[in-house]
């Protein structure tokens, strides 16, 4: 039954979808702000949300028409204390609200305005037939007049398929030409391609050279057809990334797409507290429920090739319950899995992204914007689209037919300029309501994410620094559907928007959410390895909870956060350690071989503020307080961080020299003694370098 009627559904909402695209085509302006004629359901917001401040409610005004809901009542969700002052305010953790608009930072915010990479119509178009399910090549005809300047020039049109190269995760050499005319069925087996259009009595002068990823469709196998009475409906889940974003930048640069985030069904997991530095072992935690280390130690050593084929990753559990799966990124030079780390060999899900950009980004002209350090355009076409429309495409393609599990991940707009998203808000919103108008939230859990905040750059030397760095959007979509079934979730995800949660509560939520599609006499499955106190979101997370608990290290820890600051007194913390090393390297018997170190410079000094200390006040007089310095020395620039106890009446810094960081590489300054520990602080005499 359930089978027939998202089939019915699907004709129709075909019909319907025919019928947007061409209004929208006729009627809406490319890029602009009139997003609101998109909408299926048109009521008016009835409900005024809680404000948070007046600066923010004015920031936030531009996207005010999306908080429609989908059935027009506004949310049972409590209202928040004005001003909002913390995202978690618990015994064992305060996390602070920080102002996005505040001052300091705003004087220095000046976003672009979005860029297009052409304003050419597409000359050549894959349209998936929905009868003969099999892609179609259209070709528009007046685009090519319009090129030509004539509708006598002849021109003929050729693709090349792209196929995966499994022995470096790539793609192999471009495959032969093929012609093609008007209407051509592409083959099944073609996953990829590159096409280009030049006139016919002169190959080189190219009208249009395109490239597309397909999601060629897979009949589903008759033994997993599925079976309403006997088992349990499989949420789909959908996962759209977005490198490098906390929830404060987010809030700061793309305002409209918070706005969306905030609609009926959508939670924001506000206490979620990255795990780790940067995007690697983030995500592996929430894919495997492993650290790096742990997987080592445990499964295999991530820097082997091969191993990333053995980990337990998310998909194959997804995969073996009856879900189509696909994944994709964009800026393949710094993918998760292939950046310093041997990726692939076979293809980790169904569909698989990597290689086809490879190909795109290989094979076509790519072009970087203004200022910009990564690729923003690739062919004719923003570079993170392909993923998300490689994303869009899968989605649509299966959400009404089968369970589906899916990560699209860009890193391209957003990993090296805090500010870059606003430049790319429109386009990212109009992503989600083009998911919308496919009916993706009516049947998917959806899951829009980051790994972790700004990690350099302007965000960190302000006050809040620490916690831009440490606390990743996080939010989480549920369907009505579910919703009904799942009231008690729904509940719980409620009260967890502001307790402490992790990557490894994420993972233990993904494989929560397949145990409820199985049987109920299946075995659980293994929650995440590393932290065997942390547990489904779909379960309230305990008041108490602290780091420990959550599988957060203290150097990550938000729950006592650490203020960045600069007086005069605290200069002299640094001072201290790297008397603290020098007297480490004297007992030691090392000051005649290793340098006497000196300070270069601070790059930052940040105060622990402890859980009785609030964020928004000034610093209270303290003689004794926890505190974490970064600093470089004159001897070849090293550099270190340490966390420290320093008393401001006897000047002492007490710190166990052990524990302090060495942020860059010390191979090349400390060969002259092998004390494995003592290394990070050494700094050979005679490898000084002036
Ligand atoms: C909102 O926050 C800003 C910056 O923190 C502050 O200057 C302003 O007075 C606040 N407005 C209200 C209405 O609280
Ligand atoms: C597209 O058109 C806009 C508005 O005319 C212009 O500002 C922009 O530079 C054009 N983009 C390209 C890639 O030609
Ligand atoms: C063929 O097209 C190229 C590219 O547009 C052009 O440079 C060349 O002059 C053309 N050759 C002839 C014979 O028209
Ligand atoms: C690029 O950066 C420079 C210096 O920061 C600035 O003056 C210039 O306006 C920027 N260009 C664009 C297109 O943003
Ligand atoms: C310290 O090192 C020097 C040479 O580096 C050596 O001559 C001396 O014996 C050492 N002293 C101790 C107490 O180990
Ligand atoms: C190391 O440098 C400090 C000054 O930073 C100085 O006080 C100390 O005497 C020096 N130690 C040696 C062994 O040179
Ligand atoms: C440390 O001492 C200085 C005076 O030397 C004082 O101005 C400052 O507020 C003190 N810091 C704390 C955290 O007590």
């Amino acid at each position: 039954m359930y089978l027939i009627s998202t089939v019915a559904r699907s004709r129709y909402k075909w019909l319907v979808i025919c019928f947007l695209v061409m209004f929208i085509v006729v009627y809406v302006p490319l890029q602009n702000d009139s997003l609101y004629p998109k909408e299926k359901h048109l009521k008016k917001a009835s409900v005024p949300r809680p404000q948070v401040n007046a600066t923010v409610a004015e920031h936030a005004t531009i996207g005010e028409d999306l908080v429609n809901t989908d059935d027009g009542d506004i949310d049972d969700k409590e209202p928040l204390p004005t001003p909002q002052l913390y995202y978690v305010q618990e015994s064992q953790c305060k996390i602070p609200y920080i102002d996005p608009f505040a001052a300091e930072v705003m004087k220095n915010f000046n976003p672009d305005t979005f860029e297009t990479c052409t304003n050419q119509s597409d000359l050549v178009r894959p349209i998936f037939d929905m009868n003969r399910k099999k892609y179609v090549l259209q070709i528009d005809e007046s685009v090519a007049t319009q090129i030509l300047q004539s509708s006598d020039i002849e021109y003929n049109c050729y693709y090349q398929e792209i196929t995966r190269n499994a022995d470096a995760d790539s793609y192999n050499d471009l495959l032969p030409q093929i012609y093609f005319s008007q209407g051509y069925v592409v083959p099944l087996h073609v996953q990829a391609l590159i096409l280009a259009c030049h006139e016919a009595a002169n190959t080189s002068h190219i009208l249009q050279k395109d490239a597309y990823a397909l999601i060629q469709y897979k009949p589903l196998a008759p033994n997993l057809e599925p079976k309403p009475p006997t088992t349990p409906r499989k949420p789909s889940v959908f996962m759209f990334g977005i490198d490098s974003l906390s929830r404060i930048n987010l809030r700061r640069t793309m305002p409209k797409v918070y706005k969306f985030l905030t609609r009926r069904g959508w939670y924001e997991m506000q206490g979620y507290n990255k795990v780790a530095d940067n995007t690697f072992p983030n995500l592996l935690a929430v894919l495997s429920g492993y650290s790096p280390d742990t997987a080592k130690a445990k499964v295999c050593d991530t820097d082997n090739r091969g191993c990333f084929d053995r980990m337990p990753f998310i998909w194959k559990y997804f995969k073996s319950a009856g879900y189509l799966t696909a994944y994709g990124e964009d800026e393949c030079g710094m993918n998760t899995f292939n950046y310093m780390k041997p990726g692939f060999i076979a293809m980790p899900t169904d569909y698989y992204h990597r290689p086809f950009l490879k190909g795109f980004t290989g094979e076509m002209e790519t072009w970087k914007c203004a200022n910009c350090t990564l690729t923003y355009c690739v062919g004719r076409r923003i570079q993170s689209s392909y993923v998300y429309d490689f994303g869009k495409e899968f989605a649509k393609r299966y959400v009404d037919e089968r369970p589906i599990w899916g990560l699209f991940w860009s890193s391209s707009f957003s990993h090296d300029d805090y500010a870059m998203p606003a430049k790319m808000q429109n386009y990212v919103l109009q992503y989600l309501l083009d998911l919308q108008q496919d009916g993706i939230f009516e049947q998917s859990i959806v899951i829009f994410l980051s790994d972790h905040g700004a990690r350099y750059g302007r965000l960190s030397f302000y006050s809040s620094g620490f916690l831009e760095e440490r606390l990743p959007a996080m939010f989480i979509y549920l369907p009505p559907w579910f919703r009904a079934q799942y009231p008690q979730f729904a509940k719980a995800l409620e009260i967890n928007r502001h307790r402490l949660s992790s990557n490894f509560d994420l993972h233990n939520t993904l494989k929560h959410i397949i145990e409820l599609g199985q049987p109920a006499n299946a075995p659980p499955l293994p929650k995440a390895n590393d932290c065997p106190t942390c547990q489904s979101l779909f379960h309230p997370v305990s008041r108490e909870r602290g780091c420990h608990e959550a599988g957060i290290s203290e150097h990550y820890c938000t729950c006592q956060p650490y203020k960045r600051i600069s007086f005069d007194w605290s200069d002299r913390i640094s001072q201290g350690v790297i008397d603290r090393i020098n007297d480490y390297l004297y007992a030691r018997n090392y000051s005649e071989i290793c340098a006497n170190l000196t300070l270069s410079y601070i790059h930052k000094t940040e105060i622990k503020l402890g859980l009785d200390i609030s964020f928004h006040d000034d610093i209270p007089k303290l003689d004794v307080g926890y505190y974490r310095v970064k600093f470089k020395v004159q001897q070849n620039s090293a550099d270190f961080m340490a966390t420290v106890v320093y008393n401001n009446v006897t000047n002492h810094v007490d710190v166990d020299v052990e524990t302090i960081s060495r942020t860059n590489s010390y191979e090349e300054d400390s060969t002259c003694i092998s004390h494995k520990l003592a290394k990070l602080y050494c700094i050979c005499q005679s490898l000084l370098r002036t």
